[in-house]
Formats: structure tokens, sequence, C-alpha cells
């Protein structure tokens, strides 16, 4: 018999940085890509979210708060998550008719480029998730809240198929290989600015649908080679391959937003000094060691092998220097945070 008592879940979810970036929607409203995608999962050791939600006959309303923040519910990709789990439940279940308490908190800077609305819809669909008893792929759900979220519900290196179905049932995430598959992979993430970036991922990409040329180009000519190559890459272990596709792929997203019209300018002087540097170190070892990538958003996802980091890492620290007055990048905060990416 079904209990008539209150339902608590907690869940954590990682973020995910792309190395094939999704860029463009197809269709808005259900959140389908342009083009396929392709990420690494980071450990829930470091950036991640952690959402708990509470269903209880007792509750008045819907409430959902984010790191410490009443949110408005009257969202509509919130929305369109639960209606997508609400549909695919057990219609007797009584929970389903009860209100909603949501509490959800990232240990990283929301909205600036770091991945946030994966972790963040990736961990609320898998609590609504067993909240609400779902079987099967739910990456199709997550998709609905932020399309990057799909990819968060697998760790290892995760392939975003954009599908071919109108309903985007499709349009899914699917893991190409354990992160136990390339056991030396490590993230570094150097913070370059952790405020909310002055337009969101979502409108950088509607603008750069409507007014880019080369987004079509690149939908249609350039990723579906690139998933393969970099694929090959991962499953072979071949870092040189892997890091110039990585670094090739994120030069191309920001010069389609420099393509948008307005642009939608995400990197700043400091990320582009940081794209150097992988330049000049990689130049300097003979092969590439080291790949750079940028979300919406000046911080660098930097991939490189552990036996890289120490030699890297210190390199890094001499050049920017974060407690040094007379730095050169005098006023930027710079943090770095290392993040092993063991990923379940
Ligand atoms: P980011 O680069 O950090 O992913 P986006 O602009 O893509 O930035 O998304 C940020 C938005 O994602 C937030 O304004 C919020 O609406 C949503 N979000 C972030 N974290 C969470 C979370 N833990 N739970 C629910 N939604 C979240
Ligand atoms: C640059 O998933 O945040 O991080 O689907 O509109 O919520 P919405 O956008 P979002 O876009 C992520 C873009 C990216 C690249 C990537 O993660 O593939
Ligand atoms: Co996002």
């Amino acid at each position: 018999m079904e209990s008539k008592n209150a339902k608590i879940v907690t869940c954590v979810a990682p973020v995910n940085i792309a190395v094939i970036k999704y860029w463009g929607k197809l269709d808005e409203e259900l959140l389908i890509p342009l083009n396929d995608s392709l990420s690494g999962t980071l450990s829930t050791d470091f950036m991640r979210a952690k959402t708990t939600i509470m269903v209880s006959p007792t509750l008045q309303e819907n409430k959902f708060w984010l790191n410490g923040k009443e949110q408005s519910f009257d969202n509509k990709r919130l929305d369109n998550c639960l209606k997508e789990i609400k549909r695919r439940a057990n219609q007797e279940l009584p929970i389903l008719n009860w209100k909603l308490s949501i509490c959800s908190e990232n240990n990283f800077p929301t909205a600036a480029g770091l991945a946030s609305s994966a972790a963040g819809y990736a961990c609320l669909v898998s609590a609504l998730a067993i909240l609400y008893d779902i079987e099967g792929d739910i990456s199709s759900i997550a998709r609905r809240g932020s399309g990057s979220a799909c990819r968060s519900m697998y760790g290892g290196w995760v392939h975003w198929c954009k599908g071919i179905k109108e309903d985007g049932l499709d349009s899914i995430a699917k893991q190409i290989a354990p992160a136990s598959h390339w056991p030396e992979m490590r993230v570094l993430i150097l913070v370059v600015s952790d405020g909310k970036k002055k337009y969101g991922s979502t409108e950088g990409m509607k603008r750069g649908v409507e007014t880019s040329e080369l987004i079509t180009y690149r939908a249609q000519y350039v990723v579906p080679k690139r998933i393969e190559d970099i694929s090959e890459a991962i499953k072979k272990r071949d870092f040189n391959t892997f890091a110039q596709i990585t670094m090739q792929d994120s030069n191309q997203m920001h010069a389609i937003c420099l393509d948008t019209y307005p642009p939608c300018v995400y990197m700043t002087n400091v990320s582009h000094a940081i794209a150097g540097l992988v330049h000049a170190y990689n130049s300097y070892k003979g092969s590439n060691k080291v790949a750079y990538t940028f979300d919406a958003g000046p911080n660098a996802c930097l991939y490189l092998l552990e036996p890289e980091v120490e030699e890297f890492v210190s390199i890094v620290n001499y050049v920017f220097p974060p407690s040094d007055p007379q730095g050169y990048f005098q006023g930027m905060p710079l943090s770095m945070k290392d993040i092993p990416q063991d990923i379940k």
C-alpha cells in the first residue's frame, strides 16, 4: 500500500565539460540540438549540484530554492521536466498530486560558464525519477531542463546524439567509455571570473542560430567528423589528437559567438592568455600535452594527463600569480581547482 507520509530524496550530480560543443537548437521548446556533442563528466567529489526534494500531502504550495534564495516555481524548464516525469509515472501514485519542495545548491559558481545548468537539471531529474519510480532512459527528460544536462546523467565520456525524431525522444545521451578507460585523465578549472555571465548560453545560442551563417556550416559539415575522430582518439587514448580536436572545437564555438550579431563575447583577455600559454607549453613539449576548452564564459577548462599536472600547474602559478598585486593580470581573480576525473 502506498504510504501517506512525506517522501524525501537527495541526489548529487556532477558537471560535464564538452569537448565537442552543443551550440544551437533545432527546437527551442523541446531543446533538440542542431548538432551532436561529446563531453567528459567530472567526479561529484568536486563540482556538483546537490538537490533535496520533498513531496508531502501537507505542503500547501510548490517551492524552489537555489543556493539559499527562493526562486519562482513558474519556470518553463522546471515545468517541462516535471510534466515529462509525471507522464512517465504510474498514474495511480497518490504522490503525483502532492506539492513539492525543491532545495538545490551548487558548490561552484552558478551561471558563470561552468555548466551549472547541466549539473543542476541532471540532479533535479535524478531526484524526481527516484521519487516517482521512473524507469528507462531519463537523459531526454534532463535535456528538457537544459540541453547539456542530459550528458551529466552518465559518467565518463558521453555522446549526446541529436536524434531524428520530431518529439525528441531519441535525443539522448550515451556513455561511450567509462572514466576508468582513461584513468590518467585530469581536468583543471581556471576560474577567471566567478560572476554571472552577461548573456546565458540559451540566449547566446538562440541569437547565433538567428544571425550566424557559420553555425549551419559547423552543424552540417564539421561536427559529424569531429565526433567520429574524437571518439576514436578517446578509444585509443591518443591525447595529442584528442587535444587538437578539443581546442579547435572550442575555438569554432567562440568564432560563431563572434559571428553572431550583435556578437556574444564570452572569452576575455585572460581567457586568451590562458589559451596562448597552452599553445606555448604544447610547442615546448613537442606535442599536445594540455587542451583548453571554454564554455559560454571566460573560465578555462583544461584537460591533461596526470604526469603533466605538476609541471603545468607550477607554470600557471608563475604566469598568473593569484595573490601577487604586481602581477600582469592585476585585479583579475584567478583561482584554480585540480579536479581528478574519476567518474563512476
Ligand atoms: P552555466 O554556464 O552555469 O550552465 P546557464 O546560463 O547555462 O549557466 O544556466 C544557469 C541557470 O541554470 C541558472 O540561472 C538556473 O536557472 C539553472 N541552474 C543552475 N544550477 C541549478 C541547480 N542546482 N538546480 C536547478 N537549476 C539550476
Ligand atoms: C557552451 O545546456 O547551458 O556549455 O540547453 O539552453 O540550457 P540550454 O544551454 P546549455 O548550453 C551549454 C553550452 C556549452 C557547450 C556544451 O556544454 O556542450
Ligand atoms: Co548551462
